[in-house]
């Protein structure tokens, strides 16, 4: 039965072009659940837009010495043609700094407002004196309360996804100048997710939620059972969306309170374009609404934004959230900062009208449960051995023959084998068999089951041999090419949500313009036949390249070539100390020790705990140096040790001096290695 659905894909950020792990999280299956829905006959908006505030933005306009105005123009532009170029079919991609957003998010910060939804404090905030600016968000790093990572950001930790105030973070810095910041009070809106705690226990806990991603519940689940806390809404800054209240002046929305109401504003973008009406989107229950999101997003969308639509009180709430994992780059988390991506305007340019490759190598190694890996190697085997060898070496053959023994035109078929009923009987269960793995999100096992259908064809035309009937059995030979010409047409209707380049190409190939009614997603189960007998079909032409292994050696060769152009350009070298005396210098106490044990710090990214004998006692040394050492690398070890250094407590582990490293000509931490005859008794300075 026809429904009406709404479908966001995650606003993008506005500071750079879209890469694969973007595509693989959110864009690629938000587009093949959409284009699926569209052929099933339903009603779909399919919205999404440019996400153009933030600090992030601010950041880079600073950096680039032009307006943020600037960086989010010319990036919109980027993105936004590359998805039209990439074949992903949203009805509308908007923008955030468009006027109907700001009137729209105003309006919402207003009626939450005018309900007393809001509660507004005056609060200490994290300050940075030198630079005259808060530090909410991305301005501030520190240490996550939560998971120890000492790179979790004033809103957010990208490392376990809690969601935090700046001022929860330990050890906090500015990102602008590097200070420890100050506390300074200043006023803020927070929107009391405390207060909503009890609707979202009920609607995602004991609701039917069951049926989402395990692991977008269980994250739900365990914010909801630490307990939740108002969250501020404004912020500090002077680009966003100006606060629309009294008092609110020099104050904008935080983005991730304006970001979400952009599913909203586009829909009404489109709505007023298309005559529709957006609130037969957004607000009749009858409507099912699914965010597509990575799973770095998920609080925002499964708990502040529903808590957000149920205050203003008119909105439907999200059936599902299903959020992915991240997609990794040749074993390396993908990195916007450090270069290592593979970018879409890239993969255009150097793979021309081979979207559908990357789209294939993305679905069928998609992060749904997991991390996942995206190679280069795996992308052209991906190509080389499905693609290519199968789907399209089945297209190849039946066209081909098809155009040698009967000029293009269809034959007529005589009586059906078992094979034949059966083949024909497993073709039409297909439909159901796709439907329902993409109904459950799981995009992954749908683009095998499409491969799969093109298996059948090929094992079906190994099996029935008609090049050998041919020249025996002319009537066997007409049956098999019908049949095989089924299988055919039945693909390019069910690959139009994974490849809907190939999906054209070979509806044109098999000219079902011509027919009296183009196929359907349920006709291929439904019908007697798809491509009737005495229908023309047309020339062949090849529905994919071999990728050679030269291509895939480029492609690794501009990644680390792009890598290392990016640590060249950033290396920061610090300048020179303040000069010390040579009296200071003989303060350090320096002794040759060994490590004797060595373990990781629980729940630390960096530190190592050592026992270290020293020559004179055993003590506990904790070292930051976990990144570049496993523990057992460095048992037995012979290394400098400072012994006179205070003693300070780092997780509450006492450490008791300090291991000296150096850095070597490829910038990886060394020990300053004593020579290994040199006597364990002190270093002499002379
Ligand atoms: O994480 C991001 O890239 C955000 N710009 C996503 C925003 S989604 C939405 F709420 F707009
Ligand atoms: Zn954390």
């Amino acid at each position: 039965m026809s429904k009406r659905y709404t479908i966001t894909a995650a606003l993008p950020y506005t500071n750079g072009p879209i890469h694969i792990g973007h595509l693989a999280g959110v864009y690629v299956p938000a587009d093949i659940y959409s284009r699926y829905l569209r052929l099933t006959g339903n009603d779909v908006a399919f919205i999404c837009g440019s996400d153009e505030h933030g600090v992030p933005i601010t950041i880079k306009a600073k950096k680039e010495g032009v307006t943020p105005q600037d960086i989010v123009d010319k990036y919109h532009a980027i993105i936004k043609q590359s998805f039209i170029d990439f074949g992903i079919t949203f009805d509308n991609y908007s923008r955030t700094s468009a006027k109907i957003h700001h009137d729209t998010a105003q309006e919402f910060f207003k009626t939450l407002y005018d309900k007393n939804e809001f509660v507004e404090e005056v609060t200490e905030q994290l300050y940075d004196a030198e630079a005259n600016q808060f530090l909410a968000d991305r301005f501030v790093t520190g240490t996550c309360p939560k998971c120890g990572n000492e790179e979790a950001y004033g809103d957010q930790c990208e490392s376990c996804g809690s969601s935090l105030n700046a001022t929860d973070l330990i050890n906090p810095k500015s990102a602008i100048t590097g200070n420890i910041p100050t506390l300074k009070e200043t006023k803020h809106w927070f929107l009391p997710l405390n207060k909503h705690e009890d609707f979202l226990r009920e609607w995602i806990l004991k609701g039917h939620k069951k049926d989402w991603k395990p692991n977008v519940y269980g994250q739900v689940k365990s914010w909801i059972d630490d307990g939740l806390r108002p969250r501020a809404v404004t912020r500090d800054l002077d680009w966003g969306i100006p606060v629309p209240v009294e008092g609110g002046e020099g104050k904008v929305l935080y983005v991730w309170f304006d970001a979400p109401i952009g599913y909203i504003s586009a829909t009404k973008e489109w709505a007023e374009r298309e005559g529709k009406n957006w609130e037969d989107y957004w607000k009749d229950e009858d409507t099912k609404l699914v965010h597509f999101i990575g799973k770095d997003n998920i609080v925002f969308h499964c708990i502040i934004f529903p808590s957000m639509l149920k205050a203003e009180g008119s909105y439907i709430l999200p059936d599902n959230v299903p959020a992915n994992e991240f997609l990794n780059l040749e074993g390396q988390k993908l990195s916007t900062s450090k270069n290592w991506a593979v970018w879409l305007p890239d993969y255009l340019i150097d793979f021309p009208n081979q979207q559908d490759v990357l789209r294939y190598a993305l679905t069928a190694n998609a992060p749904e449960t997991k991390d996942n890996d995206f190679t280069w190697k795996d992308f052209q085997a991906r190509n080389n051995n499905e693609l290519v060898a199968i789907f399209g070496n089945f297209i190849n053959r039946v066209v081909v023959l098809t155009n040698k023994y009967y000029g293009g035109i269809i034959p007529e078929p005589s009586d059906y084998s078992t094979i034949d009923e059966e083949t024909l009987a497993t073709v039409k269960a297909y439909p159901a068999v796709i439907s329902s793995s993409i109904e459950r999100y799981r995009f992954r096992e749908a683009s095998q089951e499409l491969m799969n259908l093109a298996r059948l064809g090929n094992k079906y035309l190994a099996d029935e041999e008609p090049w050998k009937t041919f020249k025996t059995d002319e009537a066997r030979t007409k049956t098999v090419m019908f049949v095989a010409l089924q299988i055919a047409s039945a693909l390019a209707v069910l690959s139009e949500p994974f490849l809907p380049f190939t999906s054209n190409k070979l509806k044109s190939i098999l000219c079902h313009s011509a027919l009296d009614a183009e196929s359907t997603w349920d006709d291929i189960s439904s019908k007697e036949v798809l491509l009737p007998a005495n229908h023309q079909i047309g020339k062949g032409e090849l529905l994919f390249s071999k990728i050679e292994d030269a291509q895939i050696e480029a492609q690794l060769e501009k990644l680390i070539t792009s890598k290392k152009a990016n640590e060249a350009a950033n290396k920061v070298v610090e300048p020179q100390k303040e000069e010390i005396t040579f009296e200071d210098f003989t303060k350090l106490d320096l002794r040759v020790g060994t490590i004797l044990e060595a373990e990781k710090m629980p729940k630390t990214k960096k530190l190592l705990v050592l026992k270290v004998d020293t020559g004179i006692d055993t003590r506990t040394i904790v070292s930051g140096i976990a990144e570049s050492f496993k523990p057992e690398e460095v048992i037995g070890k012979r290394v400098t040790v400072l012994v006179n250094l205070a003693p300070r407590k780092l997780r509450g582990v006492e450490s008791q001096g300090m291991i000296l490293m150096t850095e070597d000509e490829g910038g990886n931490l060394v020990f300053v290695n004593p020579d290994t005859d040199a006597v364990n008794n002190g270093l002499q300075i002379s």
